[in-house]
């Protein structure tokens, strides 16, 4: 069933557990995250960026989801506008039948921050849909960096506190060293735990982690083996994903898991049978590699059995 976004997020915040939100940008992937989330169980958020809607059109990413939803009417399903730039974008989302947006100025400084969150929210409110906003930068962190140059570009938890109340945003991303792609962290993996729970501990509402991909080492022997490159990629581990939740994180942002479980297969079809023009036959294995990481990923964070 489709329903708002703080209707799945407030239980995960109640229980303390994280839920997928998984983007798409076309059927193969959004069939493949309804399959698992009915294998597991489990709720699930699914996204389109600007980019993803631009690619399929609002009304036709409108109306995958919906008649999934009729198809398995037991899920919870959120549809969110993954990093909308602008209130117009937020507005068009919504009037195409998105239940969930975000609004991310987290670019600008924190007045006009807030000054775009709360325009959002208040349009957004009054037809129901929640509203998700950003602070500080999605960038790595390293050992050696300084206090100030932390302080920079993660989160202030003051900040998130204010920013909250005068916002009254349903569900914040705090920035905690995570970055987007397959490549997050140059040494060793590094995320700020303490800087959130203190965000959460002085907000209380359900936090986002953007750039949430774990690239597991079959997902990324998978995709070599199929002659794709991906060099150093390096993924958030499993242990902290576990520990972001444990910290307050509720919604789980996941892409690049997806993509490269996903052209793996699609490779690998290519180069074992080269005379295979079928469509079908690239896509079915993909949508499987893809169900099976997304299965495994809602046990970790604890969304399955929660429908
Ligand atoms: O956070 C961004 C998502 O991975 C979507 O990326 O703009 O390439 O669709 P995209
Ligand atoms: P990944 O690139 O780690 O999958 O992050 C996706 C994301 O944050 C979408 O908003
Ligand atoms: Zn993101």
């Amino acid at each position: 069933m489709l329903v708002f976004g703080h209707e799945i997020l407030d239980k995960a915040n109640k229980e303390n557990y994280g839920v997928g939100a998984f983007n798409f940008v076309n059927f193969e992937m959004l069939n493949a995250i309804f399959t698992a989330a009915n294998i597991a169980k489990s709720p699930i958020f699914v996204q389109a960026s600007e980019g993803a809607i631009k690619y399929m059109g609002a009304d036709i990413a409108v109306s995958m989801v919906q008649t999934l939803s009729q198809r398995y009417p037991h899920i919870p399903v959120s549809l969110h506008l993954d990093h909308g730039t602008s209130f117009q974008s937020c507005k068009d989302a919504i009037e195409a039948g998105f239940s969930s947006v975000m609004i991310d100025a987290s670019h600008y400084d924190f007045d006009k921050n807030l000054e775009m969150t709360s325009q959002v929210v208040e349009m957004a409110h009054a037809r129901g849909v929640s509203v998700e906003a950003e602070l500080g930068r999605l960038m790595g962190i390293e050992d050696n960096i300084s206090v100030d140059e932390k302080d920079a570009v993660l989160v202030n938890p003051q900040e998130a506190k204010v920013f909250v109340e005068k916002s009254k945003v349903d569900f914040l991303a705090p920035a905690i060293g995570t970055s987007h792609g397959a490549f997050k962290f140059k040494g060793e993996p590094k995320l700020d735990f303490e800087r959130l729970k203190e965000v959460k501990a002085l907000t209380k509402i359900p936090l986002v982690l953007h750039g949430a991909s774990a690239i597991p080492d079959y997902v990324r022997e998978s995709f070599i083996e199929s002659g794709g490159e991906l060099g150093n990629s390096k993924g958030v581990p499993f242990s902290f994903l576990q520990e972001a939740v444990r910290g307050g994180i509720n919604k789980v942002n996941t892409d690049t898991d997806l993509r490269i479980a996903f052209m793996a297969e699609v490779r690998k079809v290519a180069n074992n049978d080269r005379s295979q023009f079928d469509l079908r036959k690239f896509f079915a294995p993909a949508q499987e590699a893809m169900v099976k990481v997304i299965v495994e990923r809602m046990e970790l964070l604890g969304s399955s059995n929660k429908i």
